[in-house]
């Protein structure tokens, strides 16, 4: 096969890129080794910023996001047992929308099956080939077990914080970053109605919690445990006496408990590759960066990378502009730092690091008072979690 674009990896980078550039009029073949279903069946994190809202629903991959998603205006910071709201709405016009980062893997793959995108799921022994020469190419094994070949213009790498993709870039011409945090998330679904309206970010001195949402009748919570935390070692009595803990005020704030269907930690860390571009090759999403969860900037950052490769691949394709693409990494890593320290600061602020002594926990509440207190402070923290205001317009 013969494209313009070979794209490793299906997920909501690889497909919203391939989706644009068929609205520009350039082809493109996405590779990934996992199937649709092991794709829609892993749980993924659930808050879009407005302009991800909008790639959506203005460039044609659908209104479900309007529909079935719930708009957020505002959020609680709930710290020495109280609420504190932020109104993302009232300090910077802007809210977000509660919708699974599953449900936009499924638009955009139904988008991508409507509009007769080649999307090779289930793909097996896949490889890159002359990923720094003028064709570079993907190989893999297709349900039939005959060995197909893709030959491209450019090679994007959206294939996750695992890249092989990254790889290729030979390690003088590339650099790592990196941040590793003493704590994971104990992440559940309970099948039991919302026991708040919008998210809750709690910091308790037994440490962070995140109160989150998926439909009327199934929840997602969080919280703060060790990396080599296992799963087994928690009964549904023993988390939910932890996570009501953690939430207890003088408020009388308490969840509403149902069956958990679902426990998982994850582990997290901060992560940026440099550069996005080498030769023929780019990388974008979680393939070149990835954040620790707090704040659910990762699919954000993914679908804002993919906006501005689908712009200059579209300069490098049609107007023959190759050196258009050098701007692909300075523009693209703009945003990532932001987020990666957004990300990190919400982290920080949030969570107890093992050993933290009074001083720490009194600090953070300062630090908490401090965003929270002003509308400054509250103004800084809406901007970063809606996404900041330099978004490109539709
Ligand atoms: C969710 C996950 C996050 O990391 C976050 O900051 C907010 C919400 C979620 O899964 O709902």
């Amino acid at each position: 096969t013969r494209t313009a674009v070979g794209i490793l990896g299906a997920g909501p980078a690889g497909l919203m890129l391939s989706h644009l550039l068929h609205r520009s009029g350039i082809e493109s073949v996405v590779v990934d080794n996992r199937s649709r279903g092991d794709i829609e069946n892993t749980v993924r994190a659930g808050i879009l910023e407005p302009g991800s809202v909008r790639m959506l629903t203005g460039t044609g991959v659908g209104d479900r996001v309007l529909r079935e998603g719930h708009e957020h205006q505002g959020t609680s910071l709930r710290f020495d047992g109280v609420h504190h709201r932020v109104d993302f709405k009232a300090l910077t016009g802007e809210s977000v929308w509660l919708y699974p980062q599953t449900d936009v893997f499924t638009d955009l793959a139904d988008a991508r099956a409507r509009d007769g995108g080649d999307v090779r799921f289930g793909a097996r022994d896949t490889a890159v080939m002359d990923a720094g020469s003028n064709r570079p190419g993907i190989v893999h094994t297709d349900a039939e077990g005959r060995r197909q070949e893709i030959r491209c213009d450019y090679l994007v790498g959206a294939d996750g914080s695992r890249s092989i993709c990254r790889q290729e870039i030979p390690q003088e011409h590339r650099r790592h970053y990196f941040r590793e945090y003493p704590f994971a998330w104990f992440g559940i679904i309970t099948q039991a109605p919302p026991s708040a309206p919008e998210l809750v970010y709690t910091h308790s001195t037994r440490g962070f919690a995140l109160i989150s949402q998926r439909t009327a009748m199934l929840q997602r919570m969080y919280f703060q445990c060790a990396p080599d935390e296992e799963t087994a070692a928690w009964s549904d009595d023993r988390i939910w006496h932890e996570l009501q803990q953690r939430v207890a005020g003088e408020d009388g704030f308490r969840l509403v408990e149902g069956p958990i269907t679902e426990k998982t930690v994850l582990r997290f860390r901060s992560f940026v590759a440099e550069p996005m571009r080498w030769r023929r090759l780019l990388l974008a999403g979680d393939a070149a960066h990835t954040v620790p969860p707090t704040g659910a900037k990762g699919l954000n950052l993914a679908l804002a990378d993919v906006r501005i490769l689908a712009e200059l691949l579209e300069r490098a394709v049609h107007g023959g502009d190759d050196a258009a693409l050098d701007s692909y990494g300075p523009r693209a890593l703009a945003r990532v730092w932001k987020a990666q320290h957004f990300s990190y600061w919400m982290t920080t602020m949030l969570h107890t690091p093992p050993g933290a002594d009074p001083f720490d926990m009194r600090r953070q509440l300062g630090e908490l008072r401090t965003v929270t207190g002003s509308e400054s402070g509250a103004r800084l923290l809406a901007e970063g979690y809606t996404g900041w205001p330099d978004r490109v317009p539709e």
